[in-house]
């Protein structure tokens, strides 16, 4: 488990409640706002999300006592010795200076594919994108996905910047507190008229839009 229960609030436990295998989910939000706390949460407080791969590009301290790869042998090494396995979290480690990091996240995005029944959490994943392209197989998992039942949560900082395609295919969008014009902008209009919740969300609040249904959540248990 990557947050304890305890540490979850019911609101969060009933939004898992309506993940299924092959879902897609959005974060947007500002660096230390809470995202990638509220995805693991998300993804802790879902039962039936067992099989964990998380794409760590910044090499996030909440991760140091997972077991790491940082290369794609060492990464198909580890998924094939998990292949039976009904439970494991496994982070995927990204080499500062790969030069050719969106070449490595589509082969780990092929893999994922291959490998059936796995959540990859794509953290920072406006590196593997701009609004005019998309890598071909994180396409394939957007389009796809629900078939070999992978589900993807996705985070950026720069919602502006990121692909069409990668809202288009989400299920559910959350978004937070954001600092750019740009990034109100591209908020706005993904949730419109909610302009004046948007603009006064702070830390750990986001807007949570499923179904056309939004409702704002806390995820911080204590005020
Ligand atoms: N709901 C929460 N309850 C307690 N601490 C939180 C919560 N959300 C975020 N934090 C803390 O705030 C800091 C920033 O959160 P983080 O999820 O890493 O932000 P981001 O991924 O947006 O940069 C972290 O130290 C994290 O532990
Ligand atoms: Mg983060």
């Amino acid at each position: 488990m990557l947050i304890p229960l305890s540490q979850i609030n019911p609101q969060i436990r009933n939004i898992s409640a309506t993940f299924y295998p092959g879902v897609c989910v959005t974060v947007l939000a500002m660096r230390k706002s809470g995202k990638s706390w509220l995805v693991r949460a998300l993804i802790s407080a879902d039962p039936r999300i067992k099989r964990i791969l998380i794409l760590d590009m910044m090499g996030e301290p909440e991760y140091k006592h997972l077991p790491t790869v940082d290369n794609i042998p060492a990464l198909t090494a580890a998924l094939d010795k998990r292949k039976h396995q009904d439970r494991f979290v496994l982070v995927f480690k990204f080499n500062l200076n790969d030069k050719n990091k969106k070449v490595t996240f589509d082969k780990v995005m092929k893999l994922a594919f291959a490998y059936k029944n796995l959540c990859v959490n794509i953290e920072e994943c406006d590196a593997f994108c701009t609004p005019m392209t998309i890598t071909e197989w994180w396409e394939n998992l957007l389009r796809r996905g629900r078939h070999p039942e992978v589900t993807l949560f996705q985070s950026t900082q720069t919602p502006s910047t990121l692909n069409k395609l990668v809202i288009k295919q989400s299920e559910h969008l959350f978004i937070g507190m954001l600092n750019e014009a740009n990034d109100y902008k591209y908020a706005f209009n993904q949730m419109p008229g909610h302009q004046e919740e948007i603009l006064s969300l702070g830390k750990c609040q986001f807007l949570h839009q499923h179904e056309k249904v939004i409702t704002s959540i806390n995820t911080r248990l204590t005020a």
